[in-house]
């Protein structure tokens, strides 16, 4: 009985969900003039409109009946008149901040203007004041026209200063000589010089150490490989003037320690019986380990081919 039940909810879940789809397809492909909304008929609590067909696909319905509780109605209404007046507000806003904008922007021409017809000596800045945290500069009129300020005077603070001429310092520019080391005289300038600003200069210090950086890891990289090879190669040759001399070995190798990227490679003499025939481990990096390893596989590979290659020719050769 429960089954059944479960079963009768899930069957009416899927047929609301397919029917939610369905007004949404609907309402994507099929578009309707919308009549007035009815008066709240009090008997069923609803209020309605007629949809009619504007355009739309086949298959859409020709018209259709709205109908929604008057509660959802009013709280529709509410929301629409609250939707209304927040966008009114905003559109209010944008319209103060274009007139704030476009005040802005004359005042500053008027100041440019001003600044044009009056031009003015100035101090340096004053001390910085510790009382107020405040600098001073005076302006006096040096030219200009009737209706220009004879004087004023500019207090920013101290921190604003310091600020600005530190801004100022870094804009100040370098410049170095360069002086002609080859070529044709009369083609080159003999000495140039050549300027750039101090934030360029530092930008082009920090690339070279870079550069510089990545050149030494380089270097060190392949010094570390040759090391490792000299390893290898000193720990082969002893073996193999071991196995001249009789001794056999078990070849094993470590898994590669993942923390110190080295594998070991271990050589255990066969026969204990014979002290000349050491055991033999040394270590070296998996990169190598991962190389040789390549090497052994394909010489190998080419081994068997030719095995295969020579076996064919042979019996080729009874054939004829
Ligand atoms: C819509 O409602 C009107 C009036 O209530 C009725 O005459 C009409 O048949 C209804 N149409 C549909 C499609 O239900
Ligand atoms: C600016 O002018 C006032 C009044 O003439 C004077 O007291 C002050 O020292 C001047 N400040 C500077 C930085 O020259
Ligand atoms: C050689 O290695 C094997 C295995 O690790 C070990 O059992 C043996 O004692 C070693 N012999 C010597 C002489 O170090």
């Amino acid at each position: 009985m429960k089954n059944v039940y479960v079963l009768l909810v899930v069957v009416l879940v899927a047929t609301v969900a397919t029917k939610k789809g369905w007004k949404l397809q609907q309402r994507q492909r099929c578009k309707y003039d919308k009549s007035a909304w009815s008066e709240c008929d009090t008997a069923t609590n609803t209020v309605s409109r007629v949809l009619t067909l504007k355009s739309g696909e086949e298959g859409c319905q020709e018209t259709q009946n709205q109908t929604i509780t008057c509660d959802r109605f009013e709280r529709l209404q509410a929301w629409k008149v609250k939707k209304a007046e927040s966008r009114r507000e905003w559109q209010e806003k944008k319209q103060q901040r274009k007139e704030q904008k476009q005040e802005m922007k004359e005042n500053k021409q008027l100041v440019k203007m001003q600044l044009k017809r009056c031009r003015y000596d100035h101090s340096d800045w004053s001390e910085c004041d510790q009382a107020t945290n405040t600098v001073t500069r005076n302006f006096t009129l040096s030219e200009g026209e009737q209706g220009c300020e004879q004087s004023h005077t500019i207090t920013i603070t101290c921190d604003k200063l310091n600020r600005i001429q530190a801004w100022k310092a870094k804009k100040v520019d370098l410049t170095r000589v360069m002086t002609l080391r080859d070529g044709e005289e009369e083609e080159c300038e003999p000495t140039i010089m050549v300027t750039i600003s101090c934030t360029k200069f530092e930008r082009i210090q920090q690339w070279k150490a870079r550069k510089n950086e990545r050149k030494n890891e380089k270097k060190e990289n392949k010094m570390f490989i040759k090391e490792q090879k000299n390893i290898w190669k000193e720990n082969k040759k002893i073996v193999k003037e071991q196995r001249r001399l009789g001794c056999s070995f078990d070849v094993t190798f470590s898994e590669c320690d993942p923390t110190t990227n080295m594998v070991s490679k271990s050589y255990i003499p066969t026969i204990d019986d014979d002290d000349s025939c050491a055991n033999r481990s040394f270590e070296y990096s998996c990169d190598l380990h991962e190389r040789l390893m390549e090497k052994k596989r394909k010489r190998q590979d080419k081994r068997a081919n030719r095995k295969i290659n020579r076996k064919e020719f042979r019996q080729q050769r009874l054939l004829i």
